[in-house]
């Protein structure tokens, strides 16, 4: 059973693990997106908590970098804490094994339904949203959301974290990348002339919105994903204007509809690649009908940035494990290792480590690795390497680039891959497509027998001399090679 079922339990559960900080008095006009930033640079930074926030009530807070630690992370996926992100992955590998899906539960009362206001009575400006950085296009009041849709023909719901702008009293502007999900769906009712039924959530215990960030398999509902990392349902009440589930503990909800042909200009706003490569562009507009909020409501706030952030730790990890589980669902055996670098937004450049075992073997894990559902969207560089290479270390992984790769042999290049307008590489009039880079680090196949070795000292002569001498010449600090930033 998990310790906590909304953000307030959680909040409390970082104050108990000492990572959580209070900072009273920030404007939401830039100074928390700032504050922000600074800790979630920091590797293992503090969860930070505003109150007291200008032009605000005392007691309307915002708490950001909610996963932006390794143990705040394992808190969440019921893992033990004071592990490195590293670590963390072949336990969560394991435990995500026996993890099933529970199914959601629907109840009539819960603390998210203490103020409702339908009509006149709804104001988006009510709540300290910040504007997040320097350039955005307005004030995001979701980046730690999510948006639940339902699919109007297999009528699965789906949960995905997509960003929310605020546009007026009434009116949230909302992007959502071509091939996600919740596109997916909303691009269905849009064809059809149809009204888009959606409800958004602004504040609710971090499991769920992990699980609306992470590339879940179609036709899961996040909800029940997340009652599995849970061990317990998650309690929903029915939305009395969409009928979609709207979490019972959430902090801020609303509901209402994306009417087609209604767009409005969102954007520009600071991007998981670093920069603002979407612009600004016509999207569709959530008219809200219902708005639901607790007293004293607190926003879960994750705004992307230049990496590394927040977003490419717990994603490097969780995207880790779901590009090596499909890797094997996929029947390419001996994945030895998976990471997805922080450098790359925990997409851009993802390393595979590999026993090979047949002539092809690297070039099939490279390609799966880089067209499989958690690996496909807005990647660029795929790097595999043998089992020797520590993934997790770009020094390592880039080491076996240079020594093993030679670019007339082992590069592979896939065309017209899946990417959208986050891209900064692409020029907007080609926004939508880019290509992969597929390395192929390993010794050659054929003649990895005669590969020179490695000039290193071997793991029985590293512990011997380990034993005997770390501590005297190195001090007390670890002595193996510690990848950085996990
Ligand atoms: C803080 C944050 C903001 C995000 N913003 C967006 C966004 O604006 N649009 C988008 O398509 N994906 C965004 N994502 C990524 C999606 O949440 C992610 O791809 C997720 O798997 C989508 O769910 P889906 O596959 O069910 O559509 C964001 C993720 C995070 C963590």
């Amino acid at each position: 059973m998990a310790a906590f079922t909304d953000l307030r339990r959680f909040v409390d559960r970082v104050d108990d693990l000492g990572e959580l900080r209070t900072a009273r008095g920030a404007h939401w006009d830039l100074e928390i997106g700032g504050v922000t930033e600074l800790a979630q640079h920091r590797i293992n930074g503090p969860a930070v908590l505003f109150d007291d926030i200008p032009d605000y009530p005392s007691g309307y807070r915002v708490f950001v970098n909610s996963l932006g630690s390794s143990s705040r992370t394992a808190l969440v996926l019921g893992l033990p804490t004071g592990l490195s992100f590293r670590e963390l992955l072949p336990l969560w590998r394991e435990r995500s094994k026996q993890v099933s899906p529970i199914p959601m539960r629907y109840v009539e009362d819960g603390p998210v339904l203490e103020n409702v206001f339908e009509g006149d009575g709804i104001d988006l400006y009510k709540f300290p949203t910040p504007r997040w950085h320097e350039l955005d296009g307005g004030r995001y009041l979701g980046t730690g959301s999510f948006d639940v849709t339902i699919d109007p023909d297999e009528h699965w719901i789906n949960l995905g974290c997509y960003r929310v702008m605020i546009e007026g009293r009434d009116r949230l502007g909302f992007y959502i990348s071509p091939g996600k999900q919740g596109r997916i769906m909303r691009d269905k009712y849009l064809a059809r002339g149809q009204a888009v039924p959606v409800a958004m959530s602004f504040g609710h215990d971090p499991s769920l919105f992990l699980s609306a960030s992470v590339e879940v398999p179609e036709g899961v509902c996040e909800y029940d994903y997340a009652g599995g990392i849970r061990g317990e349902p998650v309690n929903v009440i029915r939305g009395r204007v969409t009928g979609l589930p709207i979490p019972a503990d959430a902090e801020i909800v609303v509901e209402g509809f994306a009417y087609p042909g209604e767009t409005n200009e969102e954007g520009p706003f600071g991007e998981w690649t670093g920069y603002y490569a979407s612009d600004h562009r016509a999207e569709p507009v959530l008219q809200v009908k219902a708005l639901y909020h607790r007293d004293n409501p607190i926003i879960l706030g994750s705004p992307p940035g230049k990496p590394p952030t927040e977003l490419t730790s717990y994603r490097g990890l969780m995207r880790s494990a779901l590009v090596w589980e499909q890797m094997e669902k996929a029947g390419v055996p001996d994945v030895k290792g998976v990471w997805c670098h922080e450098a790359g937004g925990a997409r851009l450049l993802v390393a595979v480590a590999i026993t090979q075992r047949y002539s092809g073997h690297a070039r099939q894990a490279g390609h799966v690795a880089a067209m499989c559902h958690a690996g496909a969207y807005l990647g660029r560089y795929v790097v595999v390497v043998d089992d020797d290479i520590e993934v997790t270390d770009l020094n390592d992984v880039v080491w076996a680039m240079c020594t093993r790769a030679e670019p007339e042999e082992s590069f592979d290049l896939i065309r017209r891959a899946w990417s959208g307008p986050l891209d900064p590489r692409i020029p907007p009039e080609r926004k939508g497509l880019n290509s992969r880079f597929v390395i192929d680090a390993t010794r050659p196949w054929e003649w990895r027998e005669k590969f020179p070795p490695v000039a290193e000292m071997s793991p029985e002569l590293r512990t011997q001399i380990t034993e005997k001498w770390a501590e005297q010449i190195l001090g007390p600090q670890q002595p193996g090679r510690v990848p950085v930033g996990v």
